[in-house]
């Protein structure tokens, strides 16, 4: 199919996919309201159209966290988006190092933190979430440090999982068991390519950094369970601490939808934070990213570095969130959908895509450099 923008990767990925991987990346929670309202709030934003500018040279590069890079976006931590692709992590990571951009390694990806610091030309971000085993959580820092990670993103939005139904009408969660399994690889059978280069040839499928806490039960199953029954939900502001005392890098706070969130996490030291709201993956109701980012840029100033993702499916996406007040931008679905629908080469020609509609959007605004985006190109 002709793939000319982030929705044909979007349909691409739904092609090739299974179904309950193709929704478990795609849905949201409950009723996907914050999902939907991520995309529409950005989309109907207005921007201004400014002419006679001279805008024959536009300069998209930035610097976060001291490292300059050629554009204000960064690739989101996606748990399993590894599996959309044969050791997906590791193609994502070289799209992102070609781009000059960062990637974010989850937690609970599919390749683990060595493999792909093994496969990465440059340092990227690692993302850690609240674990109770605390021995474990000082492991991962370990690697990560190990690695070089040039910066910590630490995701707080997770005390306790939203409910997605989708997963339920897929078997990804729910029917655990024989009928689960059953039902997936059912799914996987009428999806040849994908059950080919991921299934077979993308083996070992072990669960990348959670793997020697499972302790040899690698089943999809196993891994939901261990997430549900290992994540904190007792996550509070003190324990900033204890990141801070294994993670001397920057620290970027995920998660944050509160101007007075964002306040504390200035106060407690963090070098910036995403405005997130997990791409309404977790609590549905809340506000999408767009109409929460304006009030905790305000807030916060220039005490830390804003940073803002859900929803963003264009270049003309990423502009607006930098008009609202965002430093950089994350790409979530964006880049699995295109890691899906053709590895590595897909996600750096979403990133081209991006670009070039960036470019479009900065010219038409009369903007020649990111430092020029501010809420006066929003009509
Ligand atoms: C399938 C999926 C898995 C995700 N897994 C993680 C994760 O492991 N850690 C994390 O901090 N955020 C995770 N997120 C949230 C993303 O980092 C990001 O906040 C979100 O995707 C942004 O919205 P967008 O997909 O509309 O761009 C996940 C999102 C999706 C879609």
């Amino acid at each position: 199919m002709i793939i000319a923008s982030v929705a044909d990767f979007r349909e691409a990925a739904r092609r090739r996919l299974p179904r309950f991987l193709f929704e478990y990346m795609d849905g949201g929670s409950y009723g996907e309201v914050t999902l939907r309202k991520n995309a529409e709030d950005l989309a109907h934003l207005a921007l201004r159209q400014r002419v006679l500018r001279d805008v024959s040279k536009i300069d998209m590069s930035t610097t976060l966290f001291g490292v300059k890079q050629a554009l204000p976006v960064a690739l989101a931590p996606v748990g399993l988006a590894g599996l959309n692709a044969r050791r997906g992590e590791c193609q994502a990571v070289r799209a992102a190092n070609k781009a000059d951009i960062p990637f974010t390694l989850s937690t609970v990806s599919a390749c683990a933190l060595p493999e792909v610091a093994a496969a990465s030309a440059k340092p990227f971000w690692f993302q850690l979430y609240m674990i109770r085993d605390r021995a474990f959580m000082k492991d991962l820092l370990a690697q990560a440090v190990e690695a070089q990670c040039s910066a910590l993103v630490f995701t707080v939005d997770m005390p306790v999982p939203g409910s997605r139904y989708r997963d339920y009408h897929t078997g990804l969660a729910g029917s655990g068991g024989m009928k689960g399994a059953a039902w997936r690889v059912a799914q996987a059978m009428v999806r040849p390519e994908w059950a080919w280069d991921v299934g077979v040839m993308g083996r070992p499928h072990h669960l990348g950094n959670v793997a020697p806490v499972l302790k040899g039960n690698t089943g999809i199953e196993d891994f939901f369970a261990w997430m549900r029954n290992n994540f904190d939900p007792g996550i509070n502001w003190r324990d900033l601490d204890f990141i801070r005392s294994e993670w001397k890098g920057p620290l970027i706070i995920k998660g944050i939808l509160d101007p007075e969130d964002a306040k504390e996490a200035a106060k407690m030291g963090a070098d910036g934070i995403v405005v997130s709201n997990h791409g309404g993956r977790q609590l549905d109701g809340v506000l999408s990213s767009a109409r929460a980012l304006p009030p905790i840029a305000d807030a916060v100033g220039d005490d830390l570095t804003v940073l803002a993702d859900g929803g963003v499916r264009s270049g003309l996406d990423v502009v607006r969130m930098l008009a609202l007040g965002a430093k950089g931008v994350l790409l979530g679905r964006a880049w699995s959908y295109a890691l899906a629908a053709k590895g590595e080469a897909g996600v750096s020609k979403m990133l081209d895509i991006i670009t070039a509609e960036m470019r479009v959007a900065m010219a038409l605004t009369g903007c020649t450099d990111i430092s020029q985006i501010n809420r006066d190109i929003l009509a």
